[in-house]
């Protein structure tokens, strides 16, 4: 059973593909009064995604699309996301790039959350390489979304220092708890705008 929020929030779907762990604590954050979202979908291209435990705990609604098929699973999605009249789509751990004609049907509306300081380090192993340049500091981004990879307007930013003994694991462990405060103080800044 889906239980209705019934309040005037808007309505998020938050896309992921693993863990979940922002799915968790954007979950956490949209059940305080203060925020401006509630969840009312989570969408995901695997359906062995650790996250989707999440959807069964805090009955939430949940779409498995194979992407073996892009434009059917974008196309469904598309569907879903018009049935649950969403309002905005979180990328949260989402390992698929969505498509030119998708972002285009949703624009302005969907935002991802990107472990390193954009512009610097899209894409994948960002840990590794931050390190191999001898970055003194790391961080993550929550931006817009747009065609181009890793590249919409930047809404916020955490900077997070790297100390000399970490590696690609402590140092993403450290960003990730970073990422968890940054995602629900990027829709508190969107939404009060
Ligand atoms: C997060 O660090 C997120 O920034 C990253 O994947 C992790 C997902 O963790 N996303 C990307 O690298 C997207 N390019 P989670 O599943 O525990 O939220």
């Amino acid at each position: 059973m889906v239980v209705s929020t019934g309040s005037n929030k808007f309505k998020a779907a938050v896309f992921i593909s693993g863990t979940g762990s922002n799915l968790k604590y954007l979950i956490k954050f949209s059940k305080t009064k203060k925020s401006p979202i509630s969840i009312s979908l989570i969408v995901t291209n695997n359906s062995k995604a650790k996250g989707l435990k999440f959807a069964n705990i805090y009955k939430i609604k949940k779409k498995i699309l194979n992407f073996r098929d892009k434009k059917l699973a974008e196309k469904k999605i598309l569907l879903e996301l018009k049935k649950n009249k969403i309002d905005i789509v979180c990328l949260a751990g989402f390992m698929k790039i969505l498509s030119k004609s998708f972002i285009k049907n949703f624009k302005g509306k969907i935002l991802n959350i990107h472990p390193s300081l954009l512009p610097k380090y899209k894409g994948l192993n960002t840990h590794q390489r931050v390190l191999d340049k001898k970055e003194k500091y790391s961080g993550c981004t929550v931006h817009y979304v747009t065609s181009k990879l890793d590249s919409g307007k930047i809404i916020i930013q955490t900077q997070v220092k790297i100390n000399k003994k970490d590696n690609a694991k402590t140092l993403a462990k450290k960003i990730l708890k970073q990422e968890h405060k940054l995602y629900p103080k990027a829709l508190l800044k969107i939404f009060s705008l």
